[in-house]
């Protein structure tokens, strides 16, 4: 048996990566396919979903509710949906594992429920920060009960009379903003959520799907409760944060010539391909297309040299989960790039800031963590070994770091890479990445 924090990955380095490529589907759609498929009223039928433990544990938890789901199976899933009053009491505390997107939105969606809910996660997830939904969803007449510093375990209690607030975030945060509509729609009167700079905005593509009135104006949103979700067809496209590792990866290994397909760019996700571009990437994208009220397309990446940048701060929410991997670009870049405004990815899975600017020293690169960014200066990359501290998306740059290393790379922890990317290891390998692993990611 192998432990979870002893999953490893060894990565040889060189290589180039070529071919095609589909990577698993989109983790916030898939979870809000789950989430408003069970509140929806007659059949929800999902494909593309990703089969990672995140999106699992949000499944889990709405069969604790009362949901049935049939599935997953190769990415399809049917959601029966009971109606926004239909959820039933759990008979246990509902264990959401890892996943930040799981608690925050379903914070907001239980407090308007008639019965109380508690929910638990790892010891990750219950170190982030919850008061930016709990604060929020109090004014709106909810009862939350957080720890003392703010973090889960989360007790909800049932049968409060919720109303609609206006709320300008004081963070860009597509959680929070999802957390208060899913609130709103058992709130009398009026929801608004102002946004401070564009955050990804699935909740409301997905509620606009199912029929639900909507009203979007620049950076706000608003919506009524007590109206009817409609059962659709979900497509879920491939995840742009699962495919920026190849985006980079391709880009600074020579000779890489690589399509991922039918990859989902909505623009509040495509910042890591402005960002990309900017550096001197060479990413085209084709075959545009529509998939589930989504914009989808082919990204074809060839090799490039990079040079460093001043990553303009009005992209960082727009690529806010491609730091780990975009700092590895930056390591590979000539000349100096320049991260500011990002204090957010301290309180991510891990503190990312810091965790990457450790492992990129490690290696032998310049790296300067500051309090809302880094200053990476290009370089060669040596070899060692890195400790991902449990976050997938650390253990994933670092893997592609090896194909412009000077030798092996060891990563530790990498078993949450199930997280959001089961399969991964395989689907590298297959790309080009001479990866080996002793865990459970084949
Ligand atoms: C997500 C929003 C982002 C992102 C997370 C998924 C979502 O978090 O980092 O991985 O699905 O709404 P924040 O809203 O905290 O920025």
């Amino acid at each position: 048996m192998t432990d979870k924090n002893t999953t490893r990955f060894r990565v040889a380095p060189g290589g180039k990566l070529t071919g095609r490529v589909r990577v698993p589907g989109d983790k916030s759609i898939s979870h809000r396919s789950i989430m408003l498929g069970s509140l929806a009223e007659g059949m929800t039928e999902v494909s593309g979903f990703l089969e990672g433990e995140d999106s699992l544990a949000t499944l889990a938890a709405f069969r604790s509710l009362g949901v049935t789901i049939e599935g997953p199976e190769q990415g399809r899933v049917g959601i029966h949906g009971v109606g926004l009053r239909g959820l039933a009491a759990p008979g246990q505390a509902l264990d959401l594992g890892n996943s930040g997107t799981s608690m925050r939105l379903m914070a907001g969606l239980l407090a308007g429920q008639a019965f109380d809910t508690t929910l638990t996660g790892d010891a990750s997830l219950s170190g982030r920060p919850m008061k930016r939904v709990v604060e929020p969803l109090t004014r709106m007449g909810a009862h939350i009960t957080p720890t003392e510093a703010g973090t889960a375990p989360l007790l909800i209690k049932g049968g409060m009379q919720l109303r609609g607030i206006d709320y300008a975030m004081p963070v860009a945060s597509a959680q929070v903003k999802s957390s208060l509509l899913l609130a709103g729609l058992y709130a009398s009167g009026r929801t608004c959520v102002t946004e401070p700079a564009p955050t990804r905005d699935h909740t409301e593509r997905m509620l606009v799907g199912m029929g639900y009135p909507l009203r979007r104006e620049a950076g706000r949103v608003c919506l009524e409760g007590g109206h009817a979700l409609r059962g659709i067809s979900i497509d879920i496209p491939a995840d742009i944060s699962s495919a920026a590792f190849f985006l980079v990866g391709a880009s600074i290994a020579p000779g890489s010539d690589l399509i991922l397909e039918h990859v989902g760019i909505n623009p509040t996700r495509t910042g890591v391909i402005d960002i990309l571009q900017r550096m001197g990437a060479s990413i085209r994208i084709e075959n545009r297309r529509e998939a589930g009220g989504e914009p989808v397309g082919d990204l074809h990446v060839r090799s490039a040299s990079l040079h460093g940048i001043d990553i303009p701060s009005e992209l960082v929410p727009l690529a806010i989960d491609e730091f780990p991997v975009l700092f590895v670009a930056a390591a590979c870049a000539s000349g100096r790039t320049v991260l500011t405004g990002a204090q957010e990815l301290r309180v991510k899975e891990s503190d990312r800031i810091q965790v990457m600017a450790d492992g990129l020293r490690t290696l032998g690169i310049s790296a300067t963590a500051t309090p809302d960014g880094m200053i990476v200066e290009g370089g060669a990359l040596g070899s060692g070994m890195i400790d991902s501290h449990g976050d997938h998306r650390i253990a994933m740059a670092f893997a592609m770091a090896a194909l412009r290393a000077e030798g092996t790379i060891d990563i530790l922890d990498c078993a949450n890479v199930n997280t959001s990317f089961p399969g991964f290891v395989g689907l590298a390998t297959r790309a080009g990445l001479q990866i080996g692993h002793n865990g459970r990611n084949g």
